[in-house]
């Protein structure tokens, strides 16, 4: 890209954002996400860290041959990176992963400050250095697009950083990036940062700078807009701003104020931002990280106007209290309520404005919902029909699935459950239990079939819409006993995985039994490619 202007987005929702507690994807569902990302018009996509798991690795190697070589548009089809730590095994494991893609990118990266370099590495920074330029020279010898971060940078010393990243450079790095790994810089210190790198670093001028943020101290966006201004021209974003701890810079705030501030930043990006609403939904929906109502852009209150006096206004200009247009973002403020007498051809039309093009197949299973919501709701408004649409597509494959459901509870005798499933092989079974409530009741007698010992770390539920025959949407997350590892790529150590499931019904006791089904679902499915052997699955993935 020649243009000095134009800023790169490296989304890292895959890698970075899936390190969230809880937001284990499944490899479909990776694929999912990153198609969608590539039509969201991301320049990099971070596809995973493919050292932390066989699993890991065929997810990243499964996106570099799907969505690594398709054009979309005339457009070029997005770079595919893998991260690895700056060790050989590492980078042999990225390199495995993302070479089947057109343009594969190698990002390793190792720590920086006197701290990480003293308590996490043992190392001096001498050795560093030399580790540094080693496996930056390795990366190399695979890869032509090679990507450096110096962990932590935000608390290393700046002519520390200068002099390792320099090294980088002349090792081969075409990318240098400066992480705030712990949240931690003010965005005068960071932009200071920013413009001492590029100043100082031998090299600096050649290669291209980026920028990843954490957002512990709420400045994660308010740091990557600075870096911009000092010169960065990548920036590393998740969606929603997902990532561990308090996340990651949020994609859609950058790019939003780079558009709605144009003449401030005089930088541009990509992205296609009429996607924005549509990839966070699918992104929140798959990773059951539910989204703030008043996130910025994308939260569920971000253009509504309650206040009198700012729908007065409204009604008089737009412009009195809105910045950006909601259709700038994917949003369409059509409210036409659709009804029991509404046909397919209305529903898929509803769909195609609201930014979902359905297959026949998933027009029908979001039609026979809709159709029975129409029975038991007069109104049925787009914050349902998303709600139905996700709880129908966006699930794992339904192992188990919820046939009956019985509950009684109340202030008389024992909450009791009785549930009916019908399991893999398509046999029904039935199990009844009492418990604390209705919910705990009824999750005891699915247990009690589906025989999968674990932990319910979370469980929420919300109402869609206003009124009290709403679709109430039910979030959990799970840890199973016997979890299942994959290596953390900051401390090296092996991580027990979390599952998310959602369920939506109008019955909230329903929405909260196919909620936990779906999360028991995705570890049963997570369990049958990890049952294979270690080495099956590394042959799959040098193939
Ligand atoms: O936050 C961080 O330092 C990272 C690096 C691996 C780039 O995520
Ligand atoms: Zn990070």
């Amino acid at each position: 890209m020649n243009d000095p202007n134009y800023v790169r987005i490296f989304d890292t929702t895959l890698r970075d954002g899936e390190q969230s507690p809880g937001a284990t994807l499944s490899s479909d569902e990776k694929l999912q996400i990153a198609h969608t990302l590539a039509d969201l018009g991301v320049d990099i996509m971070e596809a995973g860290f493919p050292a932390a798991s066989p699993d890991d690795l065929e997810a990243v190697r499964r996106i570099a041959v799907e969505v690594g070589n398709k054009e979309r548009d005339g457009r070029h089809p997005p770079i595919i990176c893998g991260l690895a730590r700056a060790v050989k095994s590492d980078i042999d494991k990225c390199w495995q992963a993302i070479r089947h893609a057109r343009r594969p990118r190698i990002h390793t990266f190792l720590a920086t400050s006197p701290i990480h370099m003293k308590y996490k590495l043992q190392l001096d920074p001498e050795e560093v250095v030399d580790q540094v330029r080693e496996m930056v020279a390795y990366a190399k010898t695979y890869c032509d697009d090679v990507e450096f971060s110096p962990e932590d940078a935000g608390r290393s010393d700046p002519q520390f950083l200068y002099l390792v990243l320099g090294e980088a450079i002349k090792a081969g790095a075409t990318t240098i990036n400066i992480p705030d790994t712990v949240g931690y810089t003010t965005p005068q210190e960071f932009g200071a940062l920013i413009n001492g790198i590029r100043q100082h670093t031998p090299g600096a001028d050649n290669v291209v700078i980026s920028v990843h943020c954490h957002n512990d101290l709420g400045l994660a966006t308010a740091n990557t807009l600075a870096g911009i201004q000092n010169g960065a021209r990548q920036v590393e974003v998740t969606i929603n701003g997902i990532g561990e701890r308090a996340g990651n810079t949020s994609l859609e705030e950058v790019v939003m104020a780079l558009k709605t501030r144009n003449p401030v930043y005089n930088a541009d990006t990509g992205i296609d931002t009429t996607q924005i609403t549509k990839v966070s939904r699918m992104v929140a929906s798959l990773t059951g990280m539910a989204v703030q109502p008043n996130k910025a852009i994308v939260g569920a209150n971000a253009f509504a106007h309650e206040a009198g006096i700012h729908q007065d206004g409204m009604l008089k200009h737009e412009e009195t209290y809105e910045i950006m247009r909601p259709e700038t973002v994917g949003l369409n403020k059509s409210e036409l309520v659709l009804g029991k007498h509404s046909g397919r051809h209305a529903l898929r039309a509803r769909m195609r404005e609201l930014g979902y093009e359905l297959d026949t197949g998933s027009l029908q299973e979001v039609f026979d919902r809709f159709k029975e919501l129409a029975d038991k709701k007069k109104v049925i408004t787009n914050a349902d029909l998303l709600a139905l649409m996700k709880d129908e597509l966006y699930q794992p494959e339904e192992l188990y699935a919820l046939v009956d459901l019985q509950v009684t509870c109340g202030t008389v005798n024992l909450p009791m459950a009785s549930v009916r499933l019908r399991g893999p092989d398509g046999e029904l079974a039935t199990a009844a239990t009492i418990g604390a409530g209705p919910i705990d009741a009824c999750y005891k007698a699915i247990d009690a079939i589906v025989q999968l010992p674990n932990t319910l770390l979370e469980y929420t539920v919300r109402s869609v819409t206003d009124g009290i025959d709403a679709i109430g949407e039910v979030i959990v997350r799970v840890a199973p006993e016997q979890a299942q590892m994959r290596k953390s790529p900051q401390t090296g150590f092996d991580m027990p995985r979390q599952f998310s499931g959602h369920g939506a019904e109008t019955d909230i006791v329903v929405a909260s039994a196919k909620a936990y089904l779906s999360a028991l679902n995705k570890i049963l499915v997570a369990e049958g490619v990890e049952g294979m052997e270690e080495t099956e699955q590394m042959e799959m993935a040098v193939a």
